[in-house]
């Protein structure tokens, strides 16, 4: 989603900005824009273009925009189309401030009509606009209190107006009065601020810092932080200043790098055994007394005792992983479990129930609705005076420094490295490897299964990582033939059940969300209640077959799907019963429980080469972001 650059320092800006700015196109985006400003001359200059960067870089066409501070943005559509006059930075009426802004000001029509009552003209058709052109009235009163013209009145105007907007905002904002200084803000929407040598950067996140330094300070919720060349002033909510120590970026958080791969996703397929390997190092460990291998995550896990039910939240591709881990957790170790999407859940919360874990699962850690469905479980059992009722918390995430991990103290980093594919596919893998780790806990700790099973589950697990690289090779191959036929097709049904019913959910998303053909998945059981009217020769089914306790049925689903004509594709060991797939995409045996681990392998790279097939934008789909942080 919206992406926010903001530099001061000693060096040209443009450059800082554009580079940042390319760093931050993986959280999808439709136009760009810079301004800088000229301390001599105190100009501000604004360049903005719809579309993709490369246009915003074509435009100014090697243009001399001298200034060492300035603000960038990228700009995903929410209020007003993607065009010039939407894209950000806005400037108020005198063109002497100019404002980028990620999130939504959800009062921004009252302030709009009451600033048109004051005369004031908008250009655009942004929620945003109102900020510049309220931070100028600010100035004017301050004026009249006579601040000086400095970065210190800018904050303070700032802040005046932020206390007015009501939602999620991180923003950054320039003025001409004070023409080496930057004032940024954040509330629900992330922010982080990059000590370099000779500048200050402050971004939505660290890809666009990395470059020029790998020492950041994140900005907690509703900080506002004053930058020069000099230093920096936070300050929070209260007005209070703040002091804390930057940390170091880790080196997974910098680099962004495709390597030799035509698109990050297809890279990011590739990473999966090396993500396997890594997720292992980190959360496997050998028992020094009983040589058994048990799951190390970083809290303790004596409170699991006392837990009775499970309730997770999560959006889109997180949320089939948690529906595996809700399986998992259930079929597996014997809990109760719940999965909401996090949408709905902040509407209509379930009953509370005592002794709950919640789990929050968010690859970002920036989904505005996980985050604040997070928060209103926070603060409903918060409110009940009974410890039966109090927030257990346990966050999933790839980005521990993200806002849920702020939010959350129990955190199970999933170690995948940066994904720059807007599809998630490596960090969907990760999270079910994470799910594996609860329920693997869970069962030692609740005594529901043997050591025996446990133990032949962790070898499942260590065993992945060469199963994951020679799967990847045989069906790069085999579904680039399969993309050749396919890649014209208008629907695609994707069947699977019990443990694999969500990974045929996550096949139609992933197709759907990088090919644009339509694809939807189903519990195979289902078929015969209603979609099995949608099969004829022009709809292929993709079945999901693997051996267990539900195999014959699903053989038995994609027969009826055969009769209706559909070309059948299984993912499937070779096995009695999967001769009838007119094309088998063929898994290796394995325990019935880390299937789903196996099968989204084939169903990730057919999805791929369909898009790269039809020549569309991989890592960048339109209309998709990385990082949803509007609801
Ligand atoms: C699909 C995809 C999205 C995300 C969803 C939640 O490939 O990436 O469906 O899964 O927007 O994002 P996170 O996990 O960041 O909360």
């Amino acid at each position: 989603m919206c992406g926010i650059v903001a530099v001061t320092g000693y060096k040209k800006a443009l450059p800082l900005l554009l580079n940042g700015l390319e760093k931050l196109e993986y959280r999808g985006y439709d136009s760009a824009g810079i301004a800088v400003i000229n301390s001599e001359t105190k100009n501000i200059t604004c360049n903005k273009t719809e579309g993709k960067l490369k246009n915003l870089i074509n435009n100014l066409n090697d243009k001399n925009i001298p200034g060492t501070v300035g603000i960038g943005h990228t700009r995903w559509a929410t209020h007003g189309k993607p065009e010039v006059k939407n894209a950000h930075p806005h400037v108020d009426s005198t063109g002497t401030i100019a404002v980028v802004q990620n999130g939504i000001i959800e009062n921004f029509q009252d302030l709009k009509n009451k600033l048109e009552k004051e005369d004031i003209i908008f250009k655009s058709d942004t929620d945003t606009e109102v900020i510049p052109h309220l931070i100028q009235r600010e100035l004017n009163t301050l004026s009249k209190l006579k601040l000086e013209n400095n970065g210190s009145t800018l904050l303070v105007a700032v802040r005046n107006v932020i206390s007015d907007l009501e939602g999620s905002y991180a923003l950054a904002v320039l003025w001409s009065g004070a023409p080496t200084s930057l004032v940024v803000a954040r509330k629900q929407a992330p922010l982080i601020i990059g000590l370099g040598e000779g500048e200050f950067i402050c971004a939505s996140d660290t890809p666009a810092i990395a470059n020029f330094t790998n020492i950041i300070l994140p900005m907690e919720d509703e900080e506002i932080a004053l930058l020069t060349p000099l230093g920096i002033e936070i300050y929070d909510s209260n007005n209070e200043r703040q002091y804390r120590n930057p940390v170091s970026l880790k080196v997974s958080e910098q680099i962004i790098d495709k390597m030799n791969f035509k698109h990050f996703m297809l890279k990011e397929i590739y990473d999966q055994p090396e993500t396997a390997k890594n997720w292992l190092e980190n959360y496997l460990i050998k028992n020094s007394e009983n040589g058994r291998y048990q799951i190390n995550y970083p809290f303790d896990t004596d409170f699991f005792e006392e837990i009775e039910r499970v309730d997770i939240i999560a959006c889109g591709t997180s949320k089939h992983a948690a529906m595996v881990g809700s399986f998992l957790l259930e079929q597996f170790s014997g809990i109760p479990t719940n999965v909401y999407f996090a949408s709905e859940f902040r509407y209509s919360p379930p009953p509370l129930l005592p002794n709950t874990l919640t789990i929050g699962v968010t690859q970002s850690g920036e989904t505005a609705d996980t985050i604040a469905a997070m928060d209103m479980e926070i603060k409903r059992r918060s409110s009940i005076d009974d410890k039966k009722f109090k927030p257990n918390l346990i966050a999933i995430t790839n980005r521990k420094e993200s806002s849920i991990g702020r939010q959350v103290s129990k955190i199970i980093d999933i170690c995948a490295g940066i994904e720059v594919g807007v599809a998630a596919t490596k960090t969907f893998f990760a999270q079910l490897l994470s799910f594996y780790g609860l329920a693997i806990n869970f069962a030692q700790v609740k005594g529901t299964k043997s050591s025996n099973e446990i133990d032949q589950l962790i070898s499942e697990l260590i065993n992945l990582p060469p199963l994951l690289e020679a799967l990847i090779d045989k069906h790069n191959e085999s579904s680039k033939k399969l993309a050749h036929d396919f890649f014209n097709i208008k629907d695609v049904i994707f069947l699977g059940r019990g443990i694999n019913y969500p990974i045929a959910l996550e096949g139609a998303l992933k197709l759907k969300e990088i090919s644009y053909i339509h694809a939807a998945g189903y519990p195979a059981g289902e078929m015969k209640h209603g979609p099995i009217a949608l099969l004829d020769k022009k709809v292929p089914v993709i079945s999901i077959a693997s051996p267990g306790e539900v195999f014959d049925k699903v053989i038995s689903n994609a027969q009826e799907a055969k009769a209706r004509d559909s070309y059948l594709i299984g993912i499937a060991p070779e096995c009695n019963g999967t001769e009838i797939f007119d094309c088998l995409m063929q898994i290796p045996s394995s325990n019935e429980w880390v299937t789903p681990l196996l099968n989204i392998i084939p169903l990730q790279l057919l999805s791929y080469h369909i898009a790269a097939h039809r020549g569309l934008d991989v890592d960048q789909p339109r209309n998709l972001a990385k990082s949803v942080t509007v609801e």
